[in-house]
């Protein structure tokens, strides 16, 4: 079956119920040619579930998924030749150099892959110069990279990745971005990358689909993050008086506070006015701290939007 539409993925009321469980509830959403999709939802949200639905890889209990317009249940291998996926973490062969790894991969494609498609997608996620090395040496960032390729050498329409900075360093991270951004440009793949942090998706993605407990909360912009904008970091700050320091600190988002800690939500930029508040008004601090901002913790804060 095949409903025509320009749209590399779409998703309409899809729902998995497990016994009593419901793990995705009724969710719907449409993805737009060449663009990067973040898909961002708490630890158990539902996004792996979902992500397997997609791929075949489980049985979808209620609703549709097309990819390049071809239903994944009904049409499985036109609708899988149009799709790229990284679940968990990339596997390849130790063993193998990168490109036996790729020429495996290659000989798998229901598609036949040239050798100048080879060349251009090693080009494409950085790794000309290890290409021949054999993978066990690479790491994990080049392991990743190599699962892209692998993932891309038929062409896809659309990408999907599982949490991929998992386990990568901010470098690491950074790298993917680009890759990823180069992906999406040279090849006008779309891509939706799942994360349980805002922070990696803000740095990644241009809008975001929000699950939380297997339903769609929301669908967000985010803003070009090529001019470096302001980026939100929690700090967990203790000190003599916690009572001054929250007085002191009032005009900042305060997420919680003990007895002898507080932590904040602030832009980046304003990092160094919190220190100097607090020096200001005489407000000893022992220790601060950056954590990376969670979804857990602070999403429906940001949003204001409650729990419901
Ligand atoms: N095979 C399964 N049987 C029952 N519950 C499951 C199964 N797989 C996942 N779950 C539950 O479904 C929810 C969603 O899981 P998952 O899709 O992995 O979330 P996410 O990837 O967003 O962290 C979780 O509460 C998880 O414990
Ligand atoms: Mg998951």
């Amino acid at each position: 079956m095949y409903v025509n539409t320009t749209s590399p993925l779409k998703v309409q009321n899809l729902t998995k119920r497990i016994k009593n469980a419901t793990l995705v509830d009724h969710l719907s959403f449409e993805l737009d040619p060449g663009k990067i999709y973040g898909f961002l939802g708490p630890n158990g949200a539902g996004k792996t579930t979902t992500i397997r639905m997609i791929t075949g890889l489980i049985s979808i209990t209620e609703g549709e998924v097309f990819i390049n317009g071809y239903d994944i249940k009904k049409s499985p291998q036109k609708a899988l030749s149009h799709l790229g996926v990284i679940v968990e973490n990339p596997s390849a062969y130790g063993y193998l150099s990168g490109y036996e790894n790729l020429q495996q991969s290659a000989r798998l494609s229901l598609k036949s892959i040239s050798s100048t498609r080879m060349k251009e997608i090693i080009k494409l996620v950085d790794l000309e110069h290890a290409i021949h090395n054999k993978v066990k040496t690479y790491s994990l960032g080049m392991r990743q990279r190599l699962g892209i390729a692998q993932a891309l050498l038929h062409e896809p329409s659309i990408l999907i990745l599982d949490e991929p900075t998992n386990g990568l360093d901010p470098a690491g991270i950074r790298q993917l971005r680009d890759n990823l951004k180069q992906v999406a440009r040279d090849e006008n793949t779309t891509i939706l990358v799942s994360s349980h942090l805002l922070q990696e998706i803000e740095m990644i993605c241009e809008e975001a689909i929000v699950l939380d407990k297997g339903k769609l909360v929301d669908v967000i912009k985010i803003k070009d993050d090529s001019t470096e904008p302001s980026k939100m970091v929690s700090l967990l700050i203790e000190v003599s008086n916690v009572g001054k320091a929250l007085d002191v600190l009032s005009s900042f988002q305060v997420v919680q506070s003990t007895e002898n800690a507080i932590e904040l939500l602030v832009e980046q930029e304003q990092v160094p006015n919190v220190v100097y508040k607090l020096a200001e008004n005489r407000v000893d601090m022992y220790e601060m701290k950056r954590k990376a901002v969670s979804l857990e913790d602070h999403f429906l804060t940001l949003t204001a939007k409650g729990s419901n």
